[in-house]
């Protein structure tokens, strides 16, 4: 095979907000510098797009950045590290109003100033919008403003096998190109990866088909920890079929839960009483762990609804009328008419908790930095870590701003003071398409097929690693996976072909997400205590003598995690107690 090599400044993995966000700040640095972008999608279709319901940024006169930082470090049950969150909540602001100056449609009030709504376990409204279609609107403005950049090649439908790690420091990847099946170097000077999630561990998840944590994995096997990977979120109202995501604004515009009875059963959960009027930080406007833990119980109550696609409750949002649903979750009808043939302002919406999003992810500090020299990490992908053990809905398109444009800066920097490649990025080029063709490409007579693989997996997770945990269930789970990574070495491959190849991509998702899916298990596993998303029904309480650490799971020698611990930062807030409904 052909030697292919592209040379670049800076190397992005990852084309979705966090992507763009720092492939901006590495032009703006400098602009002799050159970028390559690489996304196994089209930028356009990256999953920040399907982002709805707001980015969160201290805006009005009554609120103020200690509040902001004390409703995210306190919804993430104090796992959150104090020092990045006051960053965050510093420079949420600026980045918002930057992006309105290149051109986000943010919604607006009458007067003509920007319009806030209340998100979930937030005390104060500062949840900017664009209708419910926010993420669109973002991604399409940081798009829209990084084509104004020539230094940005971009490397669109390109899937990441390997980082190239030569004398110390990430010198670039290996990358396929999906429409000819060509396999590149592509070297720099600095990396960041800016890949998103890994929901597709789980069956039942509002993420896309391609969140399959092939950044997160690419890390992980490149000797950079994942940093407490045990709190997944569940997001409380997903459609019950798809898993589509019917946002939080819907209970942010006033929007009611109701069991079978259709009762608002919150009110039993320490989340509050109803009010006429929806109160912050209470009943539906509680944090999504607290919420997504209160479906299970009332679902051991009988209290739920029985569907062919599971156990559901009613989103209520009839009483809002058709001028706020029009005017305000637009998006929530089209999708209920589309996939469910139920109209909101007619008929109430059937939901379930959700898989939605990673709180852990690679190990950075504020600065994006990894572990590794030269690489950097942000957005879903990253654990920097503001989100703690529960991240607070609207955070995350913000933080996609923050410390994408902050890992840019820092990628950049380290670019400037490099003088170039080292020589031995030709040889693990070669060694990397050696392990491509001999694993996949070429590879006769396995008898494994990916979509068993995967389905067992996702019901490993589901029964192992869900909304409740035990020892005994996790043990199982750790032991499965480990014989579904073992029956991967038997994988049946039978496309050969070199154009627009999905099994062999299909196969590389499937090699990632089994990696993710045992740093998630054995996280959870040895934290025996329960925390925001990661209850253990056997340690049913939190433990900050013993747990108030993140966890950091290393890739050893056999390919097995291996968990370690690192203290929380704490600045100003002392762990507390969550209180919600007040
Ligand atoms: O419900 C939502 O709109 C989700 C927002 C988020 O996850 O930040």
């Amino acid at each position: 095979m052909d030697h292919i090599s592209y040379e670049s400044d800076v190397l992005i993995i990852g084309a979705g907000g966090a992507g763009l966000r720092a492939a901006i700040a590495v032009s703006e640095k400098d602009p002799k510098l050159k970028i390559s972008i690489i996304s196994k999608v089209y930028p356009m279709r990256s999953h920040t797009v399907s982002a709805e319901g707001g980015a969160a940024a201290v805006i009005k006169d009554n609120d103020s950045l200690d509040d902001h930082a004390y409703d995210t470090i306190s919804g993430g049950d104090w796992m959150t590290d104090q020092d990045a969150v006051e960053i965050f909540v510093r420079e949420a602001p600026k980045e918002m109003i930057r992006l309105e100056h290149w051109g986000c449609p943010w919604s607006r009030q009458k007067d003509g100033k920007v319009a806030v709504r209340p998100f979930g376990g937030m005390k104060k409204k500062r949840t900017w919008f664009a209708a419910d279609k926010t993420g669109f609107h973002m991604l399409h403005t940081l798009f829209q403003t990084s084509l104004k950049y020539s230094q940005i090649q971009r490397f669109d439908e390109w899937f990441v096998t390997r980082l190239l790690v030569d004398d110390g420091r990430c010198q670039g990847a290996v990358a396929l190109e999906i429409s000819t099946g060509q396999i590149a170097a592509i070297k720099a000077k600095s990396v960041i990866i800016c890949s998103g999630g890994a929901g597709k561990v789980f069956p039942f998840t509002t993420n896309a088909n391609i969140k399959t944590g092939d950044g997160m994995a690419i890390a992980y096997r490149a000797g950079v920890p994942l940093k407490d990977m045990e709190f997944v979120q569940y997001h409380p109202t997903g459609l019950p079929f798809t898993g589509i995501l019917i946002t939080e604004a819907c209970r942010a515009e006033g929007g009611h839960l109701l069991n079978k009875n259709g009762y608002r059963y919150l009110q039993d959960y320490d989340l509050g009483k109803p009010e006429p009027r929806p109160v912050l930080r209470s009943m539906e406007l509680g944090p999504r762990d607290r919420l997504s833990q209160a479906f299970v119980q009332e679902r051991e109550k009988g209290q739920t609804l029985e569907g062919p696609y599971g156990d559901y409750v009613h989103l209520d949002l009839r009483h809002l009328g058709k001028k706020i649903i029009n005017e305000k979750l637009p998006f929530v009808r089209e999708l209920c008419l589309k996939y469910e043939n139920i109209d909101p302002i007619k008929e109430m919406i059937p939901v379930r908790p959700v898989v939605h999003y990673m709180m852990g992810g690679i190990d950075t500090d504020i600065h994006g930095a990894t572990a590794l020299s030269g690489l950097f990490a942000a957005g879903e992908c990253a654990c920097v870590s503001i989100n703690g053990a529960n991240r607070l809905g609207s955070n995350s398109l913000t933080e996609l701003l923050v410390f994408g444009a902050r890992a840019g800066e820092s990628a950049a920097n380290f670019a400037l003071n490099q003088n170039g490649s080292s020589k031995g990025l030709d040889f693990l080029y070669k060694n990397e398409l050696k392990r491509l063709n001999k694993q996949f490409l070429n590879r006769t007579g396995g008898t494994e097929k990916i979509v068993d693989i995967r389905k067992a997996m996702h019901h490993v997770m589901e029964n192992g690693a869900g909304i409740y945990r035990t020892e005994v269930a996790l043990s199982d789970a750790q032991n499965e996976i480990q014989e579904l990574k073992s029956k991967f070495k038997n994988l049946r491959i039978s496309d050969t072909s070199k154009t627009f190849n999905t099994e062999l991509v299909g196969s590389l998702e499937l090699s990632c997400l089994l990696d993710i899916a045992e740093s998630v298990i054995q996280s959870a596993l040895f934290r025996k205590e329960s925390r925001g998303s990661h209850q253990r029904s056997d340690f049913k309480n939190r433990d900050d003598a013993n747990y108030l650490s993140h966890s950091l799971a290393y890739r050893n020698k056999n390919g097995a995690p291996e968990i370690k611990y690192q203290p929380v930062a704490i600045t100003k807030w002392p762990p507390g107690e969550r209180i919600y409904g007040k």
